[in-house]
């Protein structure tokens, strides 16, 4: 089986075409292979890899420079999407893409149900969920996966920046009313892969899902509580800090060009069912991770 995964230069991309090698040949495709800003080539490109699976989890991500890029970031989030899922149904190929926490608006303080209204409070949201709103219309087989909070020990994430700055200064700053669960790429990685791992494999879960299901972490906190955590771990396992202090700030202290949402909960019920089991708590990704780059020594 062939399993094409984009976005491999990413978080999750990375982390998916190692564990995913486990059920087939995986063809990473980075921008040079598939320029996701060039929908009108991505059936010609698919035509030469010829995969069994594709898998999507390239992205725009740059969630504030989208309020200034919106036509790249809908090309890109939205267009090149809906091309991938119309060869995948015209070959009847299975796409696997990734969305976000961010189709949802915020409001309450109950984590959000995959059927549940979306309402996107910027641009990169909306150009998310303009993308699955396309894969659904095509109506190919396909299954999206929302995800929140994603962080890796590499990469460019929340994760690091802390680790970065709790060496750098005596205190930080962190919001501490906006409420999700920080999602390792790990947890991702592992969840998808008992999806091709059951009984049925992907078409099955695709069928038992309706086609989209939020997959993340179990538990959440916020993002002051997810750095003050990590400030705590690297210093429980001997790493020097700088930092003294985690202060928490409310959302209107640290205005963004972006708006986030508040409450980026997701419920997890329909990936428990699928899996047979929950996702770990963050704390347990985060341990992992924490783990992992202390023993890289940082
Ligand atoms: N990060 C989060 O907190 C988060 C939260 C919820 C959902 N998600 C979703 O999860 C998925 C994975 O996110 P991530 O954190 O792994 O993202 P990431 O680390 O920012 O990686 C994005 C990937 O997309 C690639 N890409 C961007 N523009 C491209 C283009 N024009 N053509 C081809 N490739 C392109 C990038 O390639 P280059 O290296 O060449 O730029 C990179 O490999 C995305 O769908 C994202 O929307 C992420």
């Amino acid at each position: 089986m062939r399993i094409l995964v984009t976005g491999v230069t990413g978080q999750v991309g990375s982390a998916l075409a190692t564990k995913l090698a486990a059920f087939g040949t995986v063809v990473p495709a980075d921008r040079s292979v598939l320029d996701l800003t060039r929908p009108q080539d991505i059936a010609s490109r698919l035509d030469e890899i010829a995969a069994d699976v594709i898998v999507n989890p390239a992205a725009y991500t740059a969630v504030d420079r989208a309020e200034d890029e919106r036509d790249l970031a809908f090309l890109v989030n939205a267009e090149a999407p809906r091309a991938l899922a119309q060869w995948s149904a015209r070959r009847g190929v299975p796409l696997l893409h990734f969305s976000t926490d961010y189709v949802y608006s915020g409001r309450g303080s109950t984590p959000w149900k995959e059927s549940d209204e979306t309402g996107p409070l910027s641009v990169y949201g909306a150009s998310k969920l303009a993308g699955e709103a396309a894969i659904r219309e095509v109506a190919g087989p396909h299954l999206i996966a929302r995800t929140s909070w994603v962080y890796a020990p590499t990469g460019s994430n929340f994760l690091r920046t802390i680790v970065r700055l709790a060496r750098e200064r005596e205190e930080l700053r962190i919001v501490a009313d906006q409420i999700g669960a920080p999602t390792s790429t790990a947890i991702i990685a592992d969840a998808l892969a008992a999806f091709c791992a059951s009984p049925g494999g992907l078409a099955s879960v695709i069928e038992r899902t309706d086609g989209l299901v939020h997959v993340a972490a179990a538990g959440s906190t916020s993002w002051h509580g997810f750095a003050t955590s990590i400030v705590e771990g690297l210093r429980a396992r001997g790493v020097p800090l700088k930092v003294e202090r985690v202060t928490a700030i409310g959302t209107a202290d640290f205005p963004t060009k972006a708006q986030r949402p508040i409450n980026s909960r997701l419920d997890l019920s329909k990936l428990s069912q699928v899996l047979g089991r929950s996702t770990p708590d963050w704390s347990v990704g985060l341990t992992t991770v924490l783990d992992d780059l202390a023993a890289s020594g940082v």
